[in-house]
C-alpha cells in the first residue's frame, strides 16, 4: 500500500514532512507494510495536509488524525469520511482533460545533474549546437510557442528580430520575476527542474548569439534559488555553461541576479532598468529590447515557463508540440490554482481546456461553506469570470470573451466576498506597485483608489462613482506607458459587469 504526503512549500511549512514520518513509525509500531512518498506534486489544501491513500484524498491537520487515518484507512482498509476531501466533480462534464507533461515531465525524477542527464538532459543543447540558429528559429516558430509570462508573443517571432540585428554583444535574460500575485509556476519549474531551464537558457543564448545571460530572479524566492545557484555550478563543472560548451565553440557564461521584490520589475523593461542597476521603471517601447535592451545591447526576454518548453520542442519536434492545445495557441499551459480553492496546485493542461475542468477537477471547488461566485483568470491584472461563464476555452484567444489567459492563476472566490471588498483590494495593489513614471497611471490609481476608499467609508455602492471609474480606468489603458497602467481596467470593468449583472454583492 502506498501513502503519497504533499511536500510543496507550503505544505513543508505546515509540518508535512513529520507527518510522513509518523506515518512511517505508525507502520513501523503496527507492523504494516507500506510505501510512504513525499510527493511535492500532490498538491495541498486549506487547513490541513494533503494525504493520499491509494487514490484517496484525505486532510490531516495533527499527528492524531494521522493515526486515525492510518489506523482506519491503512490497516482497516476503510474510507475515512471524516478525513476525506470535499470532491467536487465538474457538474456537466463526463470527460476530464487529462494533464499533459511537457514542462512538468521531470518534476519530482531527479536531485542532480547526473539524473538529470540519465533522464535525457542536456541532449536537446547537444542537437541544437549542431544546427544553425537559422533552423532553431523555424523549429520554435513551427512550434507555435507563445510567450508564458502574460502577453503570449510568438517566442520564435522575438528570437529571429534579435538574431537579425547586427551588434558586438547581445544577451538573453529569463525573467523569473514572478510577481502576478497568485502565481507560483515558475517557482515549482525552478525547484522541480533548475537544469531544464539552463539548458532552454543556453539554447536561446545559441540561437540569437548572445555569450552573456542573467536569471533575474524575485527576492522572496531566495529559498529556491539556492537550488538554481548548484544546478548553474554543475551546468559549469560538465560543460554546458562557460567555454566552448561541449566543444562547440559557443561561450555562454550566465549570472543569478535577484530582483528587489517588486511588481513592476517583472515588466520586460523594468527588469532590464533593474539588472543594470538603476530602480525597475519601465522604458519607453520602441525600441524594442530585441533593438536596444540591455546596456543597449539586443536581448531576448523570455519567462521561465516559455524557456523550459524549448529543450522538449528541440527534441520532439515542432509537429508533436501542435498535437497539443488549439491552433492559435499551441502545447500546454501551466495553472496555478489558489484563493479558495480545496486543493491550490500547478497543473499542466493543454490550452484550450475549460475554465470548469481546472475549477472542479483540479482545484476540486470551493473550500468551506460558501458556493463559487466567480474566478479571477491571469493574475491580479486578469479578468473576473462569473460561475455562469466556467464552460470557456482558456487559451490567448479567451480575451475575445473578455477572459484572459495572462500568468495561469486560476483564483477561486467564494459567494461570501463584497464587491466593495474585492475592488478595493485590486486597486491597493496597482497604487502601490505602479511605478509612478506615468502620469496616468500614477494619478489614475490614486484617484480610482480614493473614490472606492469613499465608497467602502460609506458602506454604499454609488453608479454615478462607477462611471467615473470607468471613464479613469478606460484612460489609462489608451494612455499608460507599460502594461500595468494598461491592464487596470481589465479586473475593475469585468467586476463592474459582475455587479451590474448581480453576480456579486
Ligand atoms: C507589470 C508587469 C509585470 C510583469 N511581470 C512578469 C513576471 O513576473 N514574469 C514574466 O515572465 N513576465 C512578466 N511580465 C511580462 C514581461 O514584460 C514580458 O512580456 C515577458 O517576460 C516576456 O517573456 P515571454 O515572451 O516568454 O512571455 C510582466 C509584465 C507587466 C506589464
Ligand atoms: S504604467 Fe504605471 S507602472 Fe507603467 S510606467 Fe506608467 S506609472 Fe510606471
Amino acid at each position: 500500500m502506498k501513502i503519497k504526503v504533499a511536500a510543496d512549500p507550503k505544505s513543508v511549512l505546515e509540518g508535512s514532512l513529520e507527518i510522513a514520518n509518523y506515518f512511517g513509525y505508525l507502520s513501523g509500531v503496527h507492523h504494516v507494510q507500506v510505501d510512504v512518498e513525499r510527493d511535492a506534486n500532490l498538491g495541498n489544501c486549506v487547513g490541513g495536509i494533503l494525504v493520499d491513500i491509494n487514490g484517496e484524498k484525505y486532510k490531516v491537520r495533527d499527528k492524531k488524525e494521522a493515526a486515525m487515518l492510518f489506523v482506519q484507512g491503512v490497516i482497516l482498509r476503510k474510507k475515512v469520511k471524516d478525513l476525506a476531501v470535499k470532491k467536487v466533480l465538474p457538474p456537466e462534464e463526463s470527460r476530464i482533460t487529462p494533464e499533459v507533461l511537457i514542462v512538468k515531465r521531470n518534476f519530482g525524477k531527479y536531485r542532480d545533474i547526473d539524473g538529470y542527464i540519465f533522464l535525457g538532459g542536456y541532449e536537446a543543447l547537444k542537437k541544437a549546437l549542431k544546427m544553425k540558429p537559422e533552423e532553431i528559429v523555424e523549429e520554435v516558430k513551427n512550434s507555435g510557442l507563445r510567450g508564458r509570462g502574460g502577453a503570449g508573443f510568438p517566442t520564435g517571432l522575438k528570437w529571429e528580430s534579435a538574431l537579425k540585428e547586427k551588434a558586438s554583444e547581445k544577451f538573453v535574460v529569463c525573467n523569473a520575476d514572478e510577481g502576478e500575485p497568485g502565481t507560483f509556476k515558475d517557482r515549482m519549474i525552478i525547484e522541480e527542474d533548475p537544469h531544464a531551464l539552463i539548458e532552454g537558457i543556453a539554447i536561446s543564448a545559441y540561437t540569437v548569439g548572445a555569450n552573456k545571460g542573467y536569471i533575474y530572479i524575485r527576492g522572496e524566492y531566495s529559498d529556491v534559488a539556492e537550488n538554481l545557484k548548484r544546478a548553474m555550478e554543475e551546468a559549469y563543472d560538465r560543460g554546458f555553461l562557460g567555454e566552448d560548451i561541449l566543444g562547440s565553440g559557443f561561450d555562454f557564461e550566465l549570472v543569478l541576479r535577484f530582483g528587489g521584490g517588486s511588481y513592476i520589475a517583472g515588466e520586460e523593461t523594468a527588469l532590464l532598468e533593474s539588472i543594470e542597476g538603476r530602480a525597475a521603471r519601465s522604458r519607453f517601447k520602441p525600441p524594442y529590447p530585441t533593438q536596444k535592451g540591455l546596456f543597449g545591447k539586443p536581448t531576448v526576454v523570455n519567462n521561465v515557463e516559455t524557456l523550459v518548453k524549448v529543450p522538449w520542442i528541440i527534441l520532439n519536434g515542432a509537429e508533436e508540440y501542435r498535437k497539443y492545445g488549439t491552433e492559435s495557441s499551441p502545447g500546454t499551459k501551466l495553472f496555478s490554482i489558489c484563493g479558495k480553492a480545496n486543493k491550490k496546485v500547478v497543473v499542466e493542461l493543454p490550452l484550450g481546456v475549460t475554465l470548469r475542468e481546472i475549477v472542479y477537477a483540479y482545484g476540486e471547488g470551493i473550500y468551506g461553506e460558501g458556493e463559487l461566485a466567480m474566478v479571477q483568470t491571469g493574475g491580479k491584472a486578469g479578468t473576473f469570470v462569473s460561475k455562469e461563464k466556467l464552460d470557456v476555452k482558456l487559451d490567448f484567444d479567451a480575451i475575445k470573451e473578455g477572459v484572459s489567459l495572462g500568468s495561469g492563476a486560476i483564483t477561486l472566490i467564494d459567494d461570501k466576498s463584497r464587491f466593495l471588498d474585492i475592488a478595493l483590494n485590486v486597486i491597493e495593489f496597482f497604487e502601490h506597485e505602479s511605478c509612478g513614471k506615468c502620469v496616468p497611471c500614477r494619478e489614475g490609481t490614486f484617484l480610482v483608489r480614493k473614490i472606492i476608499s469613499k465608497m467602502v467609508e460609506e458602506g454604499k455602492v454609488d453608479c454615478d462613482a462607477l462611471q467615473e471609474i470607468e471613464r479613469i480606468v478606460l484612460i489609462m489603458k489608451d494612455s499608460s506607458l507599460c502594461g500595468l497602467g494598461q491592464s487596470v481596467h481589465n479586473p475593475i470593468i469585468s467586476l463592474i459587469r459582475m455587479l451590474e449583472r448581480g453576480e456579486v454583492a
